[in-house]
């Protein structure tokens, strides 16, 4: 059995905002195992980034509030203390943001950036073996060392990102938690990012949860997959559960499916879901998806939704009960 790295069970996530309370992550449940690749799949307002900042202690102090419990190798960290958390974050479990722009520092130089990371876990390093440490990881996201002198400005969006991979994969940690690292990517850079984290997480073991709204990049690098809809976990399989045809799924999954392009047609086949999905402050009864879902019936309106299991895929729909 592979070890569990993070293991979430019940969680729940509420952001209050002038008395407005959204319950942006329900009754969710996630293992993700040593080494794996992790895909959490949903479309912009699912609760995807609030369980990676719920995971790495980072939700708002004071306009957020979280119930259930979210362990690190064992170790609580929802309710945990600063200390705890700083001594996790970086080491254990370290996150690339969405936009690399607004994540690096435009005054310092990239080399300084990633060597103040590496100083801030390795207090006793001297500043030679800092500086080797930096040409080593530059060289494994692909950047000549050369070019640690240079500002982010002087970097294209591709390489920014590299850079902010290896601030996250410096200290090597167990756990990369990557939300949508390459929305803001064209799709040949989106490709070369990907297979830097991927032959990292080969190099390192590390494990990865990968955010995505993307299922394309699922398929090409997940070992499984959870979708998120209104903050609920509404499907959940192995790779090949998920990407199954033949296997039943969640009708927001055939959705999701519906609105890739299908590459053995020339035709484009974007079929988007019609409707949008409900704020967190205006969850619907029933199923949250039963306003858009195409299949909805009388009691999918009302009361709670179970899930049906069979092997390692689980659905959350009547359908299946
Ligand atoms: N700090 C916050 N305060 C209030 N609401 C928030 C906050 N952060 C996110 N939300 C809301 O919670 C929901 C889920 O957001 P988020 O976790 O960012 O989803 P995703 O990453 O899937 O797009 C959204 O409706 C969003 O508007
Ligand atoms: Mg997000």
């Amino acid at each position: 059995m592979a070890e569990t790295l993070l293991e979430i069970r019940d969680l729940n996530v509420r952001y209050t905002t002038d008395g407005i309370i959204a319950r942006a992550v329900n009754h969710v449940d996630l293992n993700i195992e040593a080494g794996e690749i992790f895909g959490l799949v949903g479309e912009t307002g699912a609760g995807k980034t609030t369980i990676a900042l719920a995971s790495m202690g980072l939700l708002p102090r004071y306009t957020s509030q979280v119930e259930g419990s979210i362990k690190f190798k064992g170790r609580e960290i929802a309710g945990a203390n600063e200390n705890v958390l700083r001594d996790i974050r970086g080491k254990n479990i370290s996150m690339i943001f969405q936009d690399p722009m607004t994540s690096l520092n435009p005054v310092f130089p990239v080399g300084t950036q990633i060597g103040d990371v590496i100083k801030w876990h390795n207090k006793s390093l001297s500043k030679a073996e800092v500086e080797t440490q930096v040409d080593e990881i530059l060289k494994m996201v692909g950047i000549a060392p050369e070019r640690k002198r240079e500002y982010p400005h002087q970097f294209s969006g591709g390489m920014k990102q590299r850079v902010m991979i290896a601030i996250a994969i410096v200290c090597k940690p167990d756990l990369l938690i990557a939300d949508e690292p390459t929305t803001a990517l064209d799709v040949t850079i989106q490709a070369q990012v990907m297979m830097t984290m991927r032959n990292l997480q080969k190099q390192l073991g590390s494990s990865v949860l990968l955010i995505t709204h993307d299922l394309g990049l699922v398929a090409m690098f997940c070992d499984k997959v959870s979708v998120l809809y209104g903050g609920e976990i509404v499907e959940h399989g192995a790779l090949e559960d998920i990407f199954d045809n033949s296997r039943s799924h969640h009708p927001y999954t055939v959705g999701l499916f519906g609105s890739l392009p299908d590459l053995h047609s020339r035709a484009s086949r974007l079929n988007p879901i019609a409707g949008l999905m409900p704020h967190p402050a205006e969850l619907p009864a029933g199923c949250k998806f039963h306003p858009r879902c195409p299949e909805r019936m009388e009691k999918c309106q009302t009361g709670e939704v179970g899930a049906s299991s069979s092997g390692t895929h689980s659905i959350k729909c009547h359908l299946f009960a």
